[in-house]
């Protein structure tokens, strides 16, 4: 949920080209691998961070607060019996793709599945980019209130607000037809629909304050109906989770009765809501090591950020003739194996086709900036030299 969820823009972006692109993982390294494994030795070294459970880090802090409403009893004015929620965050984030994509409902074809979207360990296994893929299992070992928190992974643009890993927390609670006094499985549903609203909105006014929402109706193969909650903080609009009554074949899949049980879940994107609490503007300095980051914050408070001053970017240009099945999403993860965590932005800055041939060129900048020194232009050139290479061999793009 920290990029726009995945299944509402994700389903559009299925409409653009869908070619099948070869399985490439751009290792230097020469282990052999898995031919589905397309995880850089980058991101297999942020699984093992855990950021989000460390003492004072605004992750922490946030979950803690999340995890203190949700175990303080009655979080709906609804009154319905229940259990306390139950917190589960120590989850590995391998997954395997069938709990992951198949079991949610999400289709083969879904953009969301694609090597260029998920990194993958092996066919049958991917680092989780959501932790939806945890619901199932969870309800089918018998909880019927629970809260699951964990680290995401996707491909995704290179940006302020976007980075290849990120944290998201799951809630789920499921009723019978007593617990909820009523006759029908309709009925119940709209019931559960209006305590998941009623919890939702207790959350996000603990949280963010005194906030005006809206609901606004979505789409998730796992939910239905589905909606999402806007709040409307530091004068903008701002989705803030995705959530629904718990599809009928998903429940089915966890082993209730759908005859005579009925639940809600949501998910939210742990960055989206600290960076706007703590005035963090740019995802990565969650992953920050520079004591200047975590010394500013206690565990427990939620403290705006102050910008310390920061090393200055040098950008490199790079203009290539794009061929027809171009992902950009794969030339981002070229960049970010290149250069790592110090490719700050990638735009495309530049598009043109050209009157002859049809043809299309694309200029992509490419701002690099080391949070803890000035980058020489040597280095910065070096990038820039194997990027070349690496968007020759490996995307078939001919530069310019
Ligand atoms: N998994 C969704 C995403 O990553 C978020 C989500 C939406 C989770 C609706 C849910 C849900 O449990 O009911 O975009």
């Amino acid at each position: 949920m920290l990029s726009k969820s995945i299944f509402a823009t994700q389903f559009l972006k299925a409409n653009r080209s869908s070619v099948v692109l070869s399985l490439r993982t751009f290792s230097t390294d020469q282990k052999a691998k898995d031919p589905y494994d397309n995880i850089p030795d980058s991101i297999l070294s942020i699984t093992q961070r855990k950021i989000y459970k460390q003492d004072g880090h605004p992750l922490s802090t946030l979950i803690e607060k999340i995890e203190g409403f949700f175990g303080q009893g009655q979080i709906s004015d609804l009154h319905i019996p229940g259990e306390k929620f139950k917190v589960f965050s120590d989850f590995p984030p391998l997954v395997k793709v069938k709990e992951c994509f198949d079991d949610l409902g999400i289709p083969e074809d879904h953009v969301s599945r694609r090597i260029t979207d998920t990194y993958y360990k092996s066919r049958d296994t991917c680092l989780r980019p959501h932790t939806s893929v945890h619901q199932i299992p969870l309800m089918r070992a018998g909880n019927n209130a629970f809260i699951c928190v964990g680290d995401v992974y996707r491909k995704d643009t290179v940006d302020k607000t976007h980075y290849p890993a990120f944290h998201q927390m799951e809630g789920v609670r499921t009723y019978d037809l007593k617990t909820l006094g009523v006759g029908n499985v309709a009925e119940a549903k709209l019931i559960a629909e209006r305590d998941l609203k009623q919890v939702l909105e207790n959350l996000a006014r603990l949280v963010f304050g005194d906030v005006e929402m809206r609901w606004i109706d979505a789409y998730f193969p796992f939910t239905e109906p589905s909606i999402e909650l806007e709040i409307f903080y530091n004068n903008e609009w701002l989705e803030v989770l995705g959530c629904g009554v718990i599809h009928d074949k998903v429940m089915t899949r966890a082993g209730k009765d759908i005859t005579n049980e009925v639940g809600w879940a949501f998910g939210l994107g742990l960055e989206r809501w600290a960076m706007k609490l703590f005035d963090i503007s740019d995802i990565r300095l969650f992953w920050s090591q520079d004591p200047r980051f975590i010394t500013q914050f206690k565990q427990g408070h939620i403290t705006k950020f102050k910008p310390y001053s920061r090393f200055p970017t040098c950008y490199k240009d790079l203009a290539f003739w794009v061929p027809p099945h171009f992902n950009e999403n794969e030339f981002f993860q070229i960049v970010r194996h290149v250069s790592g965590d110090l490719a700050e932005t990638v735009e495309c800055i530049d598009k043109f086709t050209h009157p002859k041939t049809g043809r299309e060129s694309q200029c992509f900048r490419i701002n690099y900036r080391h949070m803890d020194r000035s980058l020489t232009n040597e280095e910065v050139d070096q990038f820039q030299v194997k990027l070349r290479q690496l968007v020759a061999s490996e995307l078939q793009c001919e530069l310019r």
